[in-house]
């Protein structure tokens, strides 16, 4: 696909013309579609766009100067002095849901630009986002509904290139977590997730693993445990991207499970195939840093994943039993199935033994509890640190990936206390089953480090089309940590872009 910035677009090669106004731009409308049909249809468009407000979409398939037929919509991107970034790039997704044209050449006149001038970049970049899908298992691609390419007509030509580079840089980071998190566990297996990590190599990320024998070394015991059912290996895999020494290092630690049966604790199978994408926390570390490394990010980052699989077998760790963590505090595992805490205890641990960073957020698909909380529109914040959440929180809005704060209060403690162990992996008392995860997290993170958790168990997968994507991987979390890390901890700064 093919994307253009142009002050003036080529009329006569658009099959679809896309018309984005403010609630008050019909003359703009009238101005750009005299260009590619007759007065009386501008007038008809015009009169039947007059009501249309926020986010709201009409389309029309009329004839063309030239006797054949075109795609025109009109999108409204609300009141002038309320558009965002996020609002637009939304109004993106929304406009790409609705062409129906094939092998589509689009043209795109904003009058957005007038007040945020890279909205053309950011049109552009929610069209794609929401133009993914995931087709390579399909032996007939009949549904097929390619974008062939995109012309964005902007006075601001080399700000919507940089502008579109970056967010295209993001894109490829997203688009990585969507395959992953979509790719069957039979494929997206541990072996897999090592060959993806290490072609992070070539974008001079340092990228080592630790296997069963070195964990065991450093008494990792508690996501030992977990993988101990599976035929496949349990890895935990750091990545090192540093091109600023001086910046405090950030650490960025994910949940891999490749597939998360329960365990002994078996799930019901109902969705239980839904659990490929229990590796999302992990992906999602390795999206980011694919994308701050192709945007050349002058930042400290480390990331660092357990990937293992959560399998039933006669080896398979059993519920009641007791593993000395690398913290070698001690866990009783009263559920198998609460299997992401115990993999992160340890990958908490390590990280934080290993590189000291200042700042450490872990992302997981941790309880199905977040989803009864928030449903998909947020993800749970846990943070001991106001300044951090207030700092997240903030970029989730920028973004448009929402995060909600929720307590980690010491009130909660008693709930994972222990007959027999220092802690125990469930909760003893009803409800509050993401608190309770993130408490026993909690356990296994320094007091003096900034930490945030991230539970992306309803936000990472959707049963729904969303603004931006289709049904199906979201990519939740990448351009959040890619704007977080922008913002509060590249040398750029904020870059305005
Ligand atoms: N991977 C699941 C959480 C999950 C559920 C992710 C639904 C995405 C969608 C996690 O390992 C899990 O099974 N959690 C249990 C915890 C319980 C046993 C305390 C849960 O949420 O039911
Ligand atoms: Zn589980
Ligand atoms: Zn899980």
């Amino acid at each position: 696909m093919e994307v253009i910035f142009s002050e003036s677009i080529r009329t006569d090669e658009a099959s679809v013309v896309i018309v984005v106004v403010s609630d008050d731009a019909s003359n703009f409308i009238e101005s750009k579609l005299q260009l590619f049909t007759d007065e009386k249809t501008v007038q008809y468009i015009r009169a039947e766009c007059k009501d249309l407000s926020y986010n709201k979409i009409k389309s029309f398939n009329v004839p063309a100067l030239d006797g054949k037929f075109i795609e025109i919509i009109v999108a409204c991107a609300g009141k002038r002095g309320t558009f965002t970034r996020a609002s637009v790039e939304k109004l993106g997704g929304y406009v790409s849901g609705a062409i129906k044209s094939k092998d589509a050449k689009i043209g795109i006149y904003n009058d957005v630009e007038s007040e945020l001038d890279m909205a053309a970049s950011y049109i552009a970049s929610g069209i794609i986002l929401k133009s993914w899908v995931f087709d390579k298992y399909k032996t007939s691609k009949v549904s097929e509904n390619k974008i062939e390419r995109i012309e964005c007509q902007s006075c601001y030509l080399s700000l919507n290139q940089e502008t579109f580079a970056k967010l295209t840089s993001i894109r490829d980071g997203i688009f990585l977590v969507r395959e992953m998190v979509t790719e069957p566990a039979n494929i997206m297996n541990s072996d897999k997730f090592l060959e993806i990590s290490l072609s992070l190599k070539r974008l001079g990320i340092k990228v080592s693993v630790l296997k069963k024998r070195d964990m065991e070394k450093l008494e990792m015991n508690a996501i030992l445990g977990v993988g101990r059912g599976s035929d496949n290996p349990t890895y935990l895999i750091t990545f090192e991207y540093c091109t600023d020494k001086t910046k405090d290092r950030i650490a960025l630690v994910g949940k891999g499970l490749t597939f998360d049966s329960g365990g002994i604790c078996i799930k019901p199978s109902n969705k239980m195939g839904d659990m490929k994408g229990d590796m999302t926390g992990a992906a999602v570390v390795i999206g980011v840093l694919k994308s701050l490394a192709l945007q050349k990010m002058k930042t400290n980052v480390v990331g660092v994943i357990g990937v293992t699989e959560n399998m039933i077998s006669g080896s398979a760790q059993r519920p009641g039993d007791v593993v000395v963590s690398m913290s070698k505090k001690t866990i009783e595992v009263d559920n198998t199935d609460a299997e992401g805490r115990l993999v992160l205890a340890d990958a908490i641990w390590y990280t934080h033994k290993k590189y000291r960073p200042k700042v450490m957020i872990d992302l997981a698909t941790l309880t199905g509890a977040i989803q009864v909380a928030l449903g998909h529109e947020f993800a749970g914040l846990f943070s001991n640190d106001d300044g951090l959440a207030d700092d997240l929180e903030s970029s989730g809005k920028n973004v448009g990936e929402k995060l909600w704060r929720m307590p980690l209060h010491p009130s909660y403690e008693n709930d994972i206390k222990s007959d027999i162990a220092d802690v125990k992996n469930v909760g003893s008392g009803r409800g509050a089953g993401s608190i309770t995860a993130a408490m026993f997290l909690k356990e296994f993170v320094p007091n003096s480090m900034k930490w945030a958790h991230i539970d992306i168990a309803a936000t990472e997968w959707d049963s729904k089309d969303r603004a931006l994507s289709k049904r199906g991987a979201t990519g939740f979390g990448v351009r959040l940590l890619n704007d977080f890390i922008e913002r509060r901890h590249c040398s750029r700064g904020e870059s305005g872009l």
